[in-house]
């Protein structure tokens, strides 16, 4: 309770506000160090128990499958007790940023605690629930007081937007969505932008606008974004202010080039930043077309989506051409030195942003098609 009023204090919120869920991040044992592990030992010895559903962000292995993976046993070992912490205080370890694909869907207008960028997106944005950016320790200390502080996106004065971006150039492939939403983050830098698409010739997926709002916070720290006519709030009040700045995106160009490095050959191909949907496993089994693979192929999602897809044929389908579905874990977040990589393509935005500075790799970034032909071949496609 000290840490909510605390930063309540901090951002002059006036009260505080029930909270129907968490989503914790601080997972991988990479990040956390033994003092983090103690940290979460510490609470949990205490008793403290989330008195909300509280969903967990991605771990740094696959909790089943590390071993085959790569990852060590020192690792796999110190990992575990950080899971393990976490369960003891009562948190659903689903191991995913993409929680509202496995349950922990809140309602439009519900006041949560969401850490994880992406995730704190997607429930602004496209869901209507109000949280703001909240860090690891912030996320689990309102899970265990079933509050947060009411400053920020929970007031609705601040939801408004304050940029207005007008994108006039198409946007189709996944990648298309990442590179706009890099560019985007870039110019809002963390005001809440208003975009106008006068180009969209199909409706906008659930996995485009999440990896939109994957790239504006990577690139920009933005946690809720409005579409004209598409995203809840934007369809329902003026959200725009009257004094927003207004730009316009008409060429994606910038956005693959300064997300791309020179690298030729590549060692791993990752696509699930943020976890994928079985829309997106299934689209990778098209892509592939049965092909085998010489690069490593990773698509990463949460356990349960994993499971739906080995119910629906997916993965066996992904296992016939040497690729992977990885749960658990996210690669920025990951020990990827322990395993050898040192190239990486993906048509994530989120991901070709953090791996070089997070992972040490080098990444090429482009669209599903680019990215699966440099599976097949070993090589990034001239
Ligand atoms: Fe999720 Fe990791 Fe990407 S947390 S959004 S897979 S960087």
């Amino acid at each position: 309770m000290e840490i909510v009023v605390t930063l309540g204090e901090i951002y002059e919120a006036r009260r505080l506000v029930p909270v129907d869920s968490a989503q914790v991040a601080g997972v991988s044992f990479r990040n956390l160090g033994q003092a983090g592990l103690d940290f979460l030992n510490e609470w949990a010895d205490q008793s403290a128990r989330v008195r909300v559903p509280a969903t967990l962000n991605p771990a740094g292995m696959d909790l089943e499958a590390w071993k085959e993976l790569g990852f060590s046993e020192s690792f796999a070992r110190q990992q575990q007790e950080v899971i393990n912490a976490y369960e003891r205080m009562g948190v659903e370890t689903t191991c995913t940023c993409t929680p509202y694909l496995v349950g922990n869907i809140p309602a439009r207008g519900a006041h949560v605690a969401w850490a994880e960028s992406s995730a704190v997106s997607y429930a602004n944005s496209v869901l209507g629930a109000r949280t703001n950016r909240e860090g690891g320790p912030s996320a689990l200390a309102a899970a265990i007081c079933g509050r947060t502080a009411a400053y920020g996106l929970h007031l609705g004065e601040n939801r408004r937007a304050a940029i207005r971006v007008d994108v006039t150039c198409p946007v189709r492939s996944l990648s298309d969505f990442g590179a706009l939403g890099y560019l985007v983050g870039k110019a809002a830098c963390s005001r809440v932008p208003y975009l106008v698409f006068s180009d969209l010739s199909d409706p906008v997926s659930g996995a485009a606008l999440k990896t939109l709002g994957a790239s504006m916070a990577a690139s920009g720290a933005v946690a809720l974004y409005h579409i004209e006519g598409i995203t809840p709030e934007a369809q329902a009040a003026p959200m725009l202010r009257p004094d927003a700045e207004a730009i316009a995106v008409d060429d994606l160009a910038p956005a693959y080039g300064a997300l791309n490095s020179e690298a030729g050959q590549i060692d791993l191909v990752w696509f699930g930043c943020p976890h994928a949907d079985l829309t997106e496993i299934a689209e990778l089994v098209r892509l592939l077309d049965g092909r085998g693979v010489r690069s490593a192929l990773w698509i990463t999602t949460s356990r349960g989506v994993r499971d739906q897809a080995q119910r629906d044929g997916l993965v066996d389908a992904l296992a016939a051409s040497g690729a992977r579905v990885v749960a658990d874990m996210c690669a920025v977040v990951a020990p990827m030195e322990e395993l050898g990589f040192r190239t990486l393509a993906t048509p994530s935005a989120k991901g070709a942003v953090y791996l070089p500075g997070h992972a040490g790799l080098l990444v090429r970034y482009g669209s599903p098609e680019q990215c699966v032909e440099a599976a097949v071949s070993g090589t990034w496609p001239s």
